[in-house]
């Protein structure tokens, strides 16, 4: 056509050969025609189409590849000129889309975008349609669905639009659980075969698909990628861009496509070594202009650099593109400049400033976050003090004594953590929750995902011991529940949870724990921990093992309890263990076990310098001890104990909030437990149980309470 090189139409055609090609086809010639414009009844000139009909003939060739948009009147007179089956390049890129989706999102996107291509070819098909091409145009909806009239069709596209729809909300909602969570996101973009999947592959050490074809990356991948100054942010391996990329491609895959919107800036990568690298810079550059994203921060890379000969012909591309960073994914050369210039751009001013703090694993020790400690000596340092402030992953408890709640099974409920939450806790935990009850949609399981915004920061502790599932399950957790935090269990010693593996037994099992922690945390976007425990038996204490291993796997935090499985919950706790790990990891660590009193809630602080304690069972009715250690780790003072009214309040509040979790009957089944312990220490308290396990409704127990607090000798 005018205007056109001859060189762009070589190129274009050597790439249409690469595309049938990764479609499966073997091309067997080529033949170009120069036009001042398309004919409009065969694209090419009639006598052009009548001596391609006889070489198709000659040459055997079942299909015939148009490297632009044939309409459909084109389509439908050149097949029946030829006598062979005819696709044009969008229906090739769309068949190589079908044969690469691998997810559902994917494969809907593809299916929709092929519909949509068909819908007005459709008159006048059958015979030729049903006929082969090296398997070409015969993937995603097939022929089948073709000889359906157009009115299913349109009821399929009305259907896949639908499922877009709610595609486009997941992602969003995912996204905004992203966006909650502040880390910066980074978007590849990228002509295909640019090296995109390498260069993810080498700057967040995964395994993304990897080939020498076109468009090997469908579905977005989205992990992290750690920065020199030891933050990190999220990394976004996206489709590859393509000239004359199909219009109804971009339009099935926006939801896809989306995620270069919404990122804080696009990392461009361009195949240096492409003699067409210009081109398809230019290419690249229309598609971000069609996604209504060209104006986005962009930082070139010129990839593949090892295949440039010669340090001039390397100086020579580098002046041609001032400001892009020169790197071969493969050799890893210049990956260092260029995770220091991401540094660089996500801390300039241009971005705003709550991404600025972007998924920085930081543990600060300040004095100036809650009151001074009165009770500490004047002038001490935080770490006499056991003043600290947590922040990590984009979770800040800065400002709040770092006083966790345990997850403890059939305690922390929601009920329970809200309790906590009002005592001052600053992180609360759900209880365990199965992985495969989970992923087998469990409703009762899912109940147990109901959080509600006042308990947040609030982490969903998940166990299992399949890395997959696990990474299933917290997908799950994190599209219904939306947490701040997943923590993953290593620590549960009841024997019906360890002898399948899970819970405690990970810690016999360190490559495990690690492909666990490192499948989760490349599945979501919220940070993830681990609590465990000291080590599993008297030989096999190896928390600090453990606790190195799943912080190289991802892990945000650490708890650790300073007990083995073998100890359950006997004799005493060794804090010993929890400051071996906190000298061992950078991430911050929370210490548990035997803390019974404010004063042991700062020795656990001091002696082991850990970042943050966690109550377990010695707050079971007993809530006011949260508030105690948070009021005394804030001011040197303990409050007076609470008083039997006061306890009694509490506990029955505690049976309200229950029956409105789970009604009447559950809750005062659910509430014998811990109203026997509000009443533990109180006079008459062993009577004062035997009534409470009598106790069938709410006015029962409400009765059994009072009697219990406020009228001992009754
Ligand atoms: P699409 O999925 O098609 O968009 O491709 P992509 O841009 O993700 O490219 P991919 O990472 O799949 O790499 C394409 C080919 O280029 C593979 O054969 C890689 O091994 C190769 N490749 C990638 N980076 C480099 C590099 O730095 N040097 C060399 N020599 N080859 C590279």
């Amino acid at each position: 056509m005018p205007g056109t090189q001859w060189w762009e139409t070589d190129d274009s055609i050597n790439e249409l050969s690469e595309l049938a090609s990764t479609a499966g086809a073997e091309v067997i010639v080529k033949l170009v025609q120069r036009r001042g414009k398309p004919d409009p009844a065969y694209y090419i000139g009639r006598g052009k189409a009548e001596e391609l009909a006889v070489l198709a003939i000659t040459t055997h060739a079942d299909l015939i590849i148009f490297d632009d948009e044939l309409s459909p009147a084109q389509q439908r007179n050149l097949e029946s000129l030829l006598k062979t089956k005819v696709v044009d390049r969008t229906w090739l890129i769309l068949d190589i889309f079908a044969s690469r989706a691998a997810s559902k999102e994917g494969k809907i996107q593809v299916e929709l975008a092929q519909l949509c291509y068909l819908l007005p070819r459709l008159v006048g098909k059958g015979t030729s349609l049903s006929r082969l091409g090296g398997g070409i145009g015969t993937r995603g909806p097939g022929e089948t669905k073709l000889e359906v009239d157009r009115r299913r069709i349109r009821r399929r596209i009305s259907i896949l639009r639908k499922e877009l729809e709610e595609i486009a909300k997941r992602r969003g909602l995912q996204r905004s659980n992203r966006s909650k969570s502040g880390l910066p996101l980074v978007s590849i973009v990228g002509y295909t075969n640019a090296g995109k999947s390498t260069l993810f592959n080498a700057l967040t050490d995964s395994q993304v698909f990897v080939e020498d074809k076109l468009f090997a990356t469908l579905d977005p991948t989205i992990r992290r990628c750690y920065l020199p100054s030891g933050g990190f942010v999220l990394l976004a391996d996206t489709v590859g861009f393509i000239r004359k990329l199909p219009h109804d491609l971009i339009a099935a895959f926006r939801a896809t496509l989306e995620e270069a919107t919404y990122s804080d800036f696009l990392l461009h990568v361009v195949d240096a070594s492409h003699p067409g690298k210009d081109d398809h810079c230019e290419a690249v550059e229309e598609v971000l202009k069609t996604l209504g994203i060209a104006d986005k921060p962009i930082l070139t890379c010129l990839n593949k650099i090892d295949l440039i000969p010669g340090s001039l012909e390397r100086e020579r591309i580098r002046l041609d593109h001032p400001g892009a960073i020169p790197v071969s994914a493969e050799t890893r050369e210049g990956l260092d400049e260029l995770l220091l210039t991401i540094s660089r751009m996500l801390g300039d001013g241009n971005l705003s400033r709550s991404r600025k703090a972007f998924g920085s694993i930081r543990v600060t020790t300040t004095g100036d976050s809650y009151e001074q400690n009165k009770a500490s000596d004047s002038g001490a340092d935080n770490s006499r003090t056991g003043r600290r402030d947590i922040s990590f992953g984009g979770v800040d408890l800065a400002g709040k004594p770092p006083v966790a709640l345990a997850p403890m099974a059939g305690v922390t409920d929601q009920a329970y953590r809200l309790i906590a939450k009002e005592m001052g806790c600053a992180l609360v935990y759900t209880e365990m929750i199965s992985d495969k009850a989970l992923v087998y949609g469990n409703e009762r399981t899912e109940s147990m995902l109901r959080i509600s915004d006042t308990e947040r920061p609030i982490a969903v502790q998940l166990f299992g011991s399949d890395p997959k599932i696990m990474a299933h399950a917290a997908k799950i957790t994190q599209e219904l529940a939306s947490p701040d935090i997943i923590d993953i269990n290593m620590g549960c010693p009841t024997l019906k949870i360890v002898r399948n593996g899970e819970g405690a037994a990970l810690m016999r099992d360190v490559p495990l724990a690690r492909d666990i922690v490192e499948s989760v945390v490349s599945t979501v976007n919220v940070p993830v921990t681990v609590k465990m425990r000291m080590g599993w038996s008297r030989e096999l204490k190896n928390a600090v093992e453990l606790a190195r291993a799943v912080e190289a796997a991802g892990a945000s935090l650490v708890t650790v309890h300073g007990r083995t499985r073998e100890q359950f919950y006997s004799g005493s706790a060794d804090w010993d263990i929890i400051k071996d790990v906190k000298e061992a990891v950078s991430i911050p660590v929370i210490g548990n076990g035997d803390i019974r009193s404010p004063q042991d809630a700062k020795r656990m602080l001091v002696e082991t310098g850990c970042d943050g304690v966690m109550i377990g069972r010695a707050a079971l009715g007993n809530p006011w001890l949260i508030r105690d250690i948070v009021i005394f780790l804030s001011t040197g003072t303990v409050p007076a104990p609470p008083t039997y009214e006061e306890r009694a309040a509490l506990a029955l509040r505690h049976l309200d909030m229950l029956i409105q979790l789970v009604g009447e009957q559950a809750a005062v089944l659910k509430m014998r437990k811990h109203a026997a312990w509000y009443v533990r220490g109180i006079p008459g308290a062993a009577s004062a149980r035997i009534r409470i396990n009598a106790s069938k409704t709410r006015d029962e127990m409400a009765r059994a309470l009072k009697v219990a607090f406020l009228d001992p000798l009754c």
